[in-house]
This record gives structure tokens, C-alpha cells and sequence, in this order.
């Protein structure tokens, strides 16, 4: 791993020194944009995180190399071995480009509610592809990560990465994505504003600020219809956020405060982003930003407000950008209000579905947008294996 990743550091071959030994040398060190047409009228502070300049586009090439790294450490993955994964896509694209460089075999398993830019990205690095139904039960022999378990099992020299219990995932946001994040903003940071998908943003940068400074507020952006945020369960189309269980590599109690976006709200605000900032996200960091501008509507001037942008636009050129209304997304004052987009067609959850966790004792109704308090910090969801 790079070592400004935490890996080990080789002369001669670090991003430092003006020459990369290969693209996994420029993976972290994303830049901290702040935002303009977007904060207007606000007096705070809001910055993106861009971790769509990531090689594969996401914060997610973070974590596969972590996970990499911990398996080559341990044994689990030994040279010409085949790394399996479960993904909703980015995910994978970390780990089959880490694969290329390495020399491994990438075998994703994707629920087929991801959009077909990102099955044939992975395919483009050389990944085999194995899509399976989104809308089954979790502990179906169908659902991806019990395809991707059965696979692991079977196929000679397989490791089962599990970015969903793995502490390495945590731990890299931790040990890189919050020190940057500290030093980019000289320790002016007062938020952090993030999406949930296994929690390893949220959980490893929001204690790193934390342990910083305690007066560090984090900030749970979660798609309405999401449990976590204490929704009832119910479909959203938002991808690699929100989810029905909260995951080994969640800490909730990092998180101070929830705000529920609806798929509207959220896919409005990508828009806005690469039509008035120039910034094309995907829609967890529509998610993130919408959050960002209703908390950052009570903050003062004082307030530095620093928003995870998780993933790129371009794996959703086929998806929400494709339905963009011919005269683009509005800028009013409610970004809620503006543009054409019908969440009618939503599909489901992005991870599993379960009965037993779409009822959760004091759940909110999901009807409009909502904030929520922090959370008693007990699991009242059943934490389930991967
Ligand atoms: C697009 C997107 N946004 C946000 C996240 C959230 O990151 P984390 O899994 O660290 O909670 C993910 C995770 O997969 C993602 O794919």
C-alpha cells in the first residue's frame, strides 16, 4: 500500500518523489474543493472532499487496497490468487484495478439494481462480472454476498474480501482520509457530512476529527426509506448508501446527527453540482451536499462543513444524469423543489433486505424531508455477517 496510506514506504517509488512505481501510488491525497454557487446565501464554510479523483473514481479505492494489504499481510492472498467481492460497484473497481497491478484474478458479485456503467467499468479492468437479484431476501442462496461466499469456496486460492467487517476499512479513513482532511483545512473543520454504506467513511474520518478536536459534529446523510437514519424500510435509488443493518464496520455512535434526503432532493443536487460547480458526483454525494446545506442553513461563518463526495458522475451517465429534464435541474432557494426527476421508478435498498429490520422500534414515518437526533448508540439492529 502507498505509504501515504499507511503501507510501506520504498525509495525511489512514491507519489512523493515525482514518479509513481504504478497508478496505485496516486490513490488518497484528493483534493478539498469549496463549494460557491451551491453555498450561496449560506454563512458557513462547505467543502467536498473529492474522492472521485481517486483512479477508479471513488473513496472506495481507499479501502480495497487496505483490504488488500491486510490479506497479502496475513496469507489469505497469495500471489496469482483470486480476490471475490460482493460490491455495489466501487468497491470492485478498486480492487480489480489493485488486481491488474498485482496480478490477481477479481471475481464481483453486483446486485442488479447498479447501473450497467459500472459492471462494464469492472469488466474493463479485467474483472469477471456475476450479477444477481437485488430484491431477494439476505439469507437467499441468490443474494450477492452468499453468491460471493459459495464462489469464494469453490474456486481454487480465493479470498473473500468483506469491506462490510473488515476493521482494515475503517482504519484507512482513520490513518488517510482523516488527516487529510485535518491538514487541508488546518484544523479549521467544525463537520463532517456523509453517507453510510458499511460506515468505514463516516466512522474511521468522523473519530479521526474527533480525537482532533471533540467539538468535530458528524453528520449522517441517509436516503430516505433507510433504517439507519430510523426510516421505515421502503425503496430508494440512491446507490452505495443507506442500507436495512447497520455493518460490523459502522460505529454509530461517531454519528451526532441524522438528515434523511429524499432520491429527489439528492439526484437534483448531483446535477446542480456538475452544472453550477463543475463537479461531477454521483448521487450519495447529492445526498451528502443536500444534507450539508440544510445543517449548514443554522451555522455561522465560523463553521468549516466538510462533505464526503464518494464517487464520480460518470457511472451514472446512463442512470440519473440520462433523465435530466431538457432545461437541467433549477438553482432556486429549495433545491427540493426544482427539477424533473420522477423517484417513482426507485428499486430497493442498495444492500439486503430483511423483514425483520424494516420494523425498528421508535422508526420515523419517512414522509418528508426529516433531521434526527443522535441515536442511543445501542445496535437495535440485528448486525448480520457478510
Ligand atoms: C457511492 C458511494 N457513496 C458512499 C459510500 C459510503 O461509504 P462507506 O461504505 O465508507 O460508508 C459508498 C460505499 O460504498 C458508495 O459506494
Amino acid at each position: 500500500m502507498p505509504s501515504h496510506l499507511g503501507g510501506s514506504s520504498e525509495p525511489g517509488g512514491d507519489a512523493t518523489s515525482g514518479v509513481c512505481r504504478s497508478i496505485l501510488d496516486t490513490v488518497g491525497r484528493t483534493p478539498l474543493i469549496r463549494l460557491g454557487a451551491l453555498a450561496d446565501g449560506l454563512a458557513a464554510t462547505l467543502l467536498i472532499k473529492l474522492e472521485s479523483e481517486n483512479p477508479g473514481g471513488s473513496v472506495k479505492d481507499r479501502v480495497a487496497l487496505a483490504l488488500i494489504a491486510k490479506a497479502e499481510r496475513q496469507g489469505d492472498l497469495s500471489p496469482g490468487g483470486t480476490i471475490v467481492e460482493a460490491t455495489a460497484g466501487n468497491t470492485g473497481t478498486g480492487l480489480a484495478i489493485a488486481a491488474a497491478v498485482k496480478g490477481y484474478k477479481c471475481v464481483c458479485v453486483i446486485p442488479d439494481k447498479m447501473s450497467v456503467d459500472k459492471i462494464r467499468l469492472l469488466q474493463a479492468y479485467g474483472a469477471q462480472v456475476v450479477v444477481t437479484p437485488t430484491h431477494v431476501p439476505a439469507d437467499s442462496p441468490e443474494s450477492y454476498h452468499r453468491v460471493a461466499d459459495r464462489l469464494a469456496c469453490e474456486l481454487a486460492g480465493a479470498w473473500r474480501s468483506d469491506q462490510f467487517a473488515d476493521p482494515a476499512n475503517p482504519a484507512v479513513h482513520y490513518s488517510a482520509t482523516g488527516p487529510e482532511i485535518w491538514s487541508q483545512t488546518q484544523g479549521r473543520v467544525s463537520a463532517l457530512v456523509a453517507g453510510v454504506g458499511t460506515g468505514g467513511v463516516i466512522s474511521g474520518v468522523g473519530r479521526y476529527l474527533k480525537d482532533q478536536n471533540p467539538a468535530v459534529t458528524v453528520v449522517g446523510a441517509d436516503p430516505e426509506g433507510s433504517t439507519l437514519s430510523g426510516d421505515v424500510l421502503r425503496p430508494w435509488k440512491v446507490e452505495g448508501i443507506g442500507g436495512d443493518f447497520e455493518p460490523d464496520t459502522f460505529d454509530c455512535d461517531v454519528v451526532d446527527r441524522w438528515i434523511r434526503v429524499s432520491d429527489r432532493e439528492s439526484l437534483t443536487t448531483a446535477r446542480l453540482l456538475a452544472r453550477r460547480e463543475g463537479l461531477l458526483v454521483g448521487g450519495s454525494t447529492g445526498t451528502a451536499v443536500a444534507a450539508a446545506r440544510r445543517y449548514a442553513a443554522e451555522l455561522t461563518s465560523d463553521d468549516w462543513v466538510v462533505i464526503l463526495g464518494a464517487d464520480t458522475g460518470r457511472n451514472y451517465l446512463s442512470t440519473f444524469f440520462d433523465d435530466e429534464p431538457a432545461d437541467g435541474p433549477s438553482a432556486g432557494p429549495s433545491v427540493e423543489s426544482s427539477g424533473g426527476f420522477s423517484a417513482e421508478s426507485s428499486t430497493g435498498p442498495s444492500g439486503e433486505s430483511s423483514a425483520e429490520s424494516s420494523v425498528r422500534p421508535g422508526a420515523e414515518s419517512g414522509a418528508g424531508p426529516s433531521v434526527r437526533r443522535n441515536r442511543s448508540g445501542s445496535r437495535a439492529l440485528p448486525t448480520r455477517g457478510h
